[in-house]
């Protein structure tokens, strides 16, 4: 079956268990998991029910889709995401977007957990995305374009809306939240880079470093949606100071920075027409 078949399959399935139709899709990366319990959920259904969708297979993640209200808008959310170091491929990886956007979305959230490779930061920072540098193995929109949801060649002057980085950034002020504006640059991992790879992010315009949501934009803008994305920053990444990375500790940190962002994406999502 051809990927569009896919789409309109899965599409038609979550379709045919559910009548709702959420504006908004939200990819719950690592610092959003708190995000879970203030939704108003009236359904949810399990990746592996839904025909064509890849199966997260992360430990930390489960895999399912949540649809409720938060703050007043009906939101569609994945709980569990896909990476490519799991071994997807980027069409994979990105798929759920693609059905999203069928579902109705009109706006997509993201998060992530970064590594900060602008040493004026501090673990457990926020950054909000403002702009990427894609250095990752493979693109989502290899091969045939999918003309039924965007160009060949899609536009990236604004892959971050504007409209929205501006308001986040005033809700943190507002509430006392550090966070940041800058730029994520996405990697394909999964090991950490090395210090050579840090310097090299540094020098090329980077404040951040992570595995994961340049596809997932990539896709997004594909299809003009308007994205806005944040990273919660667990490590420093200073190439001449540079301490053993431990799992543990950058969990512990995106667990720090869980409440600044559930308050801002809370607060973002309720703001939108
Ligand atoms: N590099 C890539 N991904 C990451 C990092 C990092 O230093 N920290 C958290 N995610």
């Amino acid at each position: 079956m051809d990927y569009i078949s896919q789409i309109n399959n899965a599409t038609d399935y979550i379709q045919s268990q559910i009548q709702f139709k959420p504006q908004v899709g939200i990819i719950l990366g690592t610092g959003l998991g708190a995000l879970v319990e203030k939704i108003e959920v009236e359904f949810h259904l399990d990746y592996k029910d839904i025909p064509h969708f890849p199966i997260s297979t992360v430990e930390s993640h489960s895999g399912r889709l949540i649809f409720g209200m938060l703050s007043g808008k009906r939101i569609v959310a994945m709980q569990g995401r896909f990476h490519y170091y799991e071994g997807y491929d980027m069409r994979q990886v990105t798929f759920p977007v693609r059905v999203m956007k069928q579902l109705g979305i009109e706006t997509l959230f993201v998060s992530n957990a970064a590594g900060g490779v602008n040493l004026s930061f501090q673990v457990a920072d926020l950054m909000v995305i403002e702009d990427h540098i894609d250095l990752t193995k493979e693109n989502p929109l290899t091969g045939k374009n999918l003309d039924e949801f965007g160009g060949r060649f899609p536009d990236m002057s604004e892959p971050y809306s504007r409209k929205l980085i501006d308001k986040a950034l005033e809700i943190a002020k507002e509430s006392g939240i550090r966070c940041h504006e800058g730029v994520y640059a996405g990697v394909s991992g999964p090991n950490l880079e090395t210090r050579a790879e840090y310097r090299f992010i540094r020098t090329i315009g980077a404040d951040a470093v992570g595995m994961s949501t340049i596809p997932e934009v990539i896709v997004a803008r594909h299809m003009n949606l308007p994205v806005f994305a944040i990273s919660a920053i667990t490590d420093l990444c200073d190439p001449d100071h540079l301490e053993v990375a431990e799992i543990s500790k950058i969990l512990a940190a995106a667990a720090k920075a869980e409440r600044g962002m559930t308050t801002i994406i809370q607060q973002l999502i309720a703001s939108l027409d």
